[in-house]
């Protein structure tokens, strides 16, 4: 069956091909239905159903004959260490660590905070989580103290699971400060904290709340798994909004399961035993997919990868790493190889190693744009297949399907949709609107199995940000258009959202901290194009009245802010002082036009701008911080 022929099949019984797509999962008691829709638009899958997600990723395998497989690889090249953890191995660890978790009181349902770097412990973390039915939340390494203490309040966790240190190349970020700011922020107080001691950097224990990872599993009974209901979150993932609050995107445990495995043989074409990689961070959604659960799902060998695509120690070490772990399938951002390719413009690098097993490459996270694509193509002779997707659904919404069908190629399209997903271009209205033109992307409720139920303790927001806008329909926050042959393309968000190296950021969330410095009455941020990076932001800041402190002074004052408040990850760098703001009649800010200013690009002079000279204003401060364009 080729691709048209399988998205109609799921098209016309879309039970049916769940139902089939469900018997790859070895459930404690297997679903009698697929969808259940007794609370639409809030839908749910194999409600009915119980099973546990560690068991499938994990025990399966080691009862099937792949004991002795590798099941993860950890490949620092900031350490210079590599370590490998057979499935066998990974079943007595992870056992072990969630013996520990419930000797102390975890049980199903209740959330764990981990908040480590890319080590393998992380992924242990995750599944020994699984295995009890508890509900973790992965925070990402780059985040400020304060980011971490607004998840805490919000997950409520019983436990956090941190490590001593990250390793960033030119430093060793300390986590242990910053777990002990975000308690001392938050409101809600963890029962206990778990501390895996790294040797870069040993932290001192707080009496009564710490435990030493090694330490506290120390004659523990391993845990065996506990079978949770097919609608029970297997985890929270926090992601950008238009506000600086973060949404917490549930994932159902059994839809997951299935829709995860469902994707690595028909997606990525990948094999039983096959090494997969996905360069990414686990407090990613690719990082949660693709580097712990699908490929683990599949009994594959993943790779967890502490390094940089640049600098650790050269633009040549993703090549290393392919090379040196045969790896099959590689996945990361086009942020990661336009950083490679600035390094090793003719490719020069990927020459010395052995890509031989290398037969695809997926980029994803932002828009890839053609010339990376091609200068892969070129270099790597593989199909490099850009595919869309977000943290809210967890896994592609339109891609090429590898495993199915090699679709032809067209730059700046991420192909097809994947069976499960009905999308549409929808004008304001929520009119259907014809091929080739421009609207916002929806998808046809109910969505495919795996992607987000709601959001955590928050039904209201959910429906308000995904369902209320298009009745129907779920909201993905992109722009686009379908071509004649279906092929989707992404061309935009429709929110304040943008995507800095591949992280999703909220605008509105900076404008918060910008707006909290006392000499800054009125702000504004816009993600203005970056050669490298995708998207960078930039601040515009109106003085208070009377304010007569050097501007540099203040801007400088800012970038600090951003960074103590959100973290390094939120890049930001650039700011500027203006007199005012351009703003329409009714006071919204004209951000998209400033965008367009910055990038060079020609704009519509808005209707109902209140006074044109200002967007003169906004040109030249533009220039004066490098926006040649402008
Ligand atoms: N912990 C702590 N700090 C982190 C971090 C982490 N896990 N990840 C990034 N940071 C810091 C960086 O050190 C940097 O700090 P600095 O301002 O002191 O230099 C800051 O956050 C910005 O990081 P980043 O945006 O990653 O920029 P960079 O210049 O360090 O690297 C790239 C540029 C392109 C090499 C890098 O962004 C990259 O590898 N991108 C791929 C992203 C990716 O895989 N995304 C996942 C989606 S699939
Ligand atoms: P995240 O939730 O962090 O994965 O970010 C999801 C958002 O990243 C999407 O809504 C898009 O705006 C953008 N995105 C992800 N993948 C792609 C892609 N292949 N092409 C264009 N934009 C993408």
């Amino acid at each position: 069956m080729g691709y048209s022929d399988v998205y109609a099949s799921w098209k016309a019984d879309p039970e049916g091909f769940w139902m089939n797509a469900a018997k790859a999962i070895d459930w404690a008691s297997p679903p009698s239905k697929a969808l259940d829709d007794s609370n639409a638009p809030l839908y749910e899958w194999y409600t009915d159903a119980t099973v546990n997600t560690c068991y499938n990723a994990v025990d399966r395998h080691v009862e099937n004959g792949r004991a002795d497989q590798v099941a993860i690889i950890h490949d620092s090249p900031i350490t210079g260490t590599v370590t490998k953890i057979t499935y066998a191995e990974l079943k007595e660890r992870v056992a072990s660590l969630a013996g520990a978790l419930r000797a102390k009181g975890i049980e199903k349902g209740d959330r764990v905070i981990i908040y480590m770097p890319m080590v393998p412990q992380a992924l242990e973390a995750m599944l020994a989580c699984a295995r009890l039915g508890a509900v973790h939340s992965v925070v990402f390494g780059g985040f400020a103290a304060n980011e971490l203490a607004v998840r805490i309040d919000d997950a409520r966790p019983k436990a956090i699971i941190a490590a001593s240190c990250g390793l960033e190349p030119n430093r060793v970020v300390q986590y242990k400060p910053l777990l002990d700011g975000a308690i001392d922020l938050a409101d809600h107080k963890p029962e206990f904290c778990v501390m895996l001691q790294r040797p870069q950097e040993v932290v001192e224990l707080e009496e009564g709340r710490d435990v030493d990872w090694y330490a506290f599993q120390e004659g523990v009974t391993p845990a065996e798994c506990v079978p949770v209901e097919g609608d029970h979150p297997a985890y929270i993932l926090y992601t950008s909004g238009t506000t600086g609050a973060p949404k917490g995107v549930v994932r159902p445990t059994a839809g997951h399961l299935v829709a995860l495995h469902w994707t690595m043989k028909n997606l990525y074409g990948v094999e039983p035993g096959e090494v997969f990689w996905a360069a990414s961070d686990v407090g990613w959604v690719v990082g949660h997919s693709y580097i712990c659960y699908a490929p683990l799902l599949t009994g594959n060998t993943t790779i967890v990868f502490e390094g940089k695509p640049v600098g650790t120690p050269d633009a040549g070490t993703f090549w290393r790493v392919c090379a040196d772990h045969k790896v099959a399938s590689f996945f990361s951002a086009p942020t990661a190889f336009r950083a490679v390719k600035r390094e090793d413009p003719t490719g020069a690098l990927i020459t010395q190693y052995d890509l031989s097993s290398l037969r695809t490459l997926f980029l994803a996270g932002e828009r890839a744009d053609p010339d990376t694509i091609v200068w892969l193509q070129d270099h790597l002779k593989v199909p490099v297949i850009d595919h869309w997707w977000q943290t809210e659904t967890g896994w592609c919404i339109a891609g090429n399907p590898m495993g199915i069908e090699h679709l032809p190629i067209k730059l700046g399209s991420p192909t097809v949709p994947m069976p499960g997903y009905d999308i549409q271009i929808l004008n304001d209205e929520g009119h259907e609107m014809p091929t080739g033109e421009l609207g916002a992307i929806a998808v046809k409720l109910p969505l495919p199995p795996g992607t987000l139920p709601g959001l955590w303790n928050a039904e209201e927001r959910f429906r308000k940000s995904y369902l209320n806008t298009f009745p129907g329909y779920y909201e993905t926050g992109d722009a686009g258009m379908i071509d004649e042959d279906g092929y989707v393309y992404i061309m935009a968000r429709t929110d304040d959202v943008i995507n800095v190296a591949g992280h999703r950021l909220s605008t509105g969330g900076m404008e918060e901290v910008l707006a909290a410095h006392p000499d800054v009455a009125e702000c504004a941020v816009i993600g203005v194009t970056d050669a490298l990076k995708g998207q960078a932001p930039v601040g515009f800041l109106c003085l208070n009245a009377g304010c007569n402190r050097p501007h540099p002074e203040i801007v400088a004052e800012v970038v600090a802010l951003v960074r103590e408040k959100i973290g390094p990850v939120a890049a930001f760098k650039l700011a500027c002082v203006v007199d005012r703001l351009p703003k329409t009649r009714s006071g919204k800010i004209l951000r998209g036009t400033m965008v367009k200013i910055a990038d060079g690009e020609s704009y519509k002079m808005p209707a109902t701008i209140d006074d044109p000279a200002i967007l003169d204003e906004i040109a030249v401060a533009l220039r004066g911080l490098g926006f040649e364009k402008a």
